[in-house]
């Protein structure tokens, strides 16, 4: 074995971990004279020695324990892949790190909690912290923005970072199923979260979303003070409607600066039916850049599944055995700026309303009064023919008319007090439906 090899030791055989190695051992010989050394697998850990993963480990050395392999002095790169925001993976990559090794991973919860103090523990070892698949799977959104915006104040960041549910919202507008029907088929495409509330609940999003920001404007990781809704309570009438109306429901992760900081925010997100984002369906995900001299780019692509994952993990090998060597999150750690954060309440934009009104003389001319208190103008009031209410309680049988308000652009304290009064008016019935609309 050539002595300048890269020596890799990988920590995980799951799908992600065994698709990097189908990667290297086809591209292996290609990679060596790219990038003018070998690069070599020479150690493997998992809990599971005896499956058969279809891939050939035997001429690895098969370690029992994960922090052992970390602190090993025979390897330079620690490929993280057991997953988990804490626990034996942060401990392994942490020790990895101290010991001067390189870190690849794709571990989105643990970088979105830990990732400003491990980039600064890389730093001070002067090793590199790799994550180009822990954001977008194979789309090569970080190498975007660690290098190739630089040129550029990012203004916002924003996209479809989880594919379960936009695969979801895609086959609800698609074929008119409901939520927990389709949720099961995206279990079993295998591309959810182990636990899948972290994905319909959006906080695998702002797990990819935290990351985002910190690499757009310069800041520490604030997963904490992110806006979060998944999109469990969008119901088949939501999507019929945005329809109707001229757009596309979606899960988006935005990070934007405004005049009073940055917002980071996760929620269902209506986007007009002609724009680009509208138009990506299934698990696919995109990724949107803004900034001042580039004005908008718009990264595609599959972001998760084994080939795509490994393609990026790859990818960060392969920077490590050329020598190239960013701080993790582009600005050195010691200069991130504590994130800012901007109250939700302050968010400006359309929003979307549905409301099911109790029908009866005045109803409307209330809502609309409630709204014009809040100097909320109103683009367009669609009321469906009305039905009965045949759930149980104080209303059981009585008349009821679905009406969808659609904003002028307002901000979310004026539409939240709006929607308090008109509740507290006695017009509606509860299950009310709030949805942002983006500007794009
Ligand atoms: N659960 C994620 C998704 C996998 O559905 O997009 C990739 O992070």
């Amino acid at each position: 074995m050539a002595n300048n090899s890269l020596r890799l030791a990988i920590a995980g055989l799951g799908t992600i971990g065994t698709g990097v190695v189908q990667v290297l051992q086809t591209h292996g010989d290609k990679l060596a004279r790219q990038v003018g050394r070998p690069v070599e697998i020479r150690a493997v850990c998992d809990l599971d020695r005896d499956l058969d993963r279809g891939v050939d480990l035997s001429s690895y050395e098969w370690f029992g324990d994960a922090l052992e392999m970390a602190r090993s002095d025979k390897l330079d790169v620690f490929i993280e892949m057991m997953g988990g925001a804490d626990g034996i993976a942060l401990a392994c990559v942490e020790a990895a790190l101290a010991a001067g090794k390189h870190v690849v991973t794709a571990n989105k919860a643990m970088l979105a909690k830990h990732g400003t103090r491990l980039a600064q523990l890389a730093e001070d070892h002067g090793v590199s912290l790799n994550f180009e698949a822990a954001v977008g799977g194979g789309i090569p959104v970080i190498k975007a923005m660690r290098e190739s915006l630089v040129g550029n104040d990012v203004t916002r960041v924003y996209g479809i970072m989880n594919g379960t549910c936009n695969y979801i919202l895609t086959r609800m507008q698609e074929e008119g199923r409901n939520f927990a029907d389709v949720l099961k088929e995206a279990q079993e495409l295998g591309f959810a979260e182990a636990d899948p509330t972290f994905d319909i609940g959006g906080h695998d999003t702002a797990h990819k979303l935290a990351i985002l920001t910190s690499l757009a404007f310069g800041t520490e990781l604030a997963f904490d003070e992110i806006y979060l809704e998944g999109i469990e309570n969008i119901t088949i009438a939501d999507i019929e409607a945005a329809d109707r109306l001229g757009y596309r429901i979606k899960l988006l992760g935005v990070a934007q600066i405004t005049d009073s900081g940055i917002e980071q925010r996760v929620h269902p997100t209506m986007v007009p039916k002609h724009t680009a984002i509208a138009e990506v369906a299934g698990v696919t995900n995109c990724i949107a850049v803004e900034g001042d001299f580039i004005d908008k780019i718009m990264l595609v692509g599959p972001g998760a599944g084994a080939g795509p994952t490994a393609s990026a993990i790859v990818s960060d090998i392969v920077d490590i055995a050329r020598g190239i060597q960013l701080p993790p999150l582009l600005t050195k750690a010691s200069d991130l700026k504590p994130c800012k954060r901007a109250g939700m309440r302050r968010h400006e934009g359309g929003y979307y309303i549905r409301l099911q009104v109790r029908d009866h003389p005045g109803a409307i001319a209330a809502i609309a009064s409630r709204m014009a208190e809040q100097e909320i103008s109103l683009q367009s009031v669609v009321q469906k023919a009305r039905g009965i209410r045949g759930s149980s309680g104080a209303q059981e049988g009585a008349p009821f008319a679905p009406v969808v308000l659609i904003t002028h652009e307002t901000t979310e304290s004026a539409v939240r007090k709006a929607l308090e009064a008109i509740n507290s008016d006695g017009h509606v019935e509860t299950g009310s439906q709030m949805i942002r609309i983006e500007s794009l």
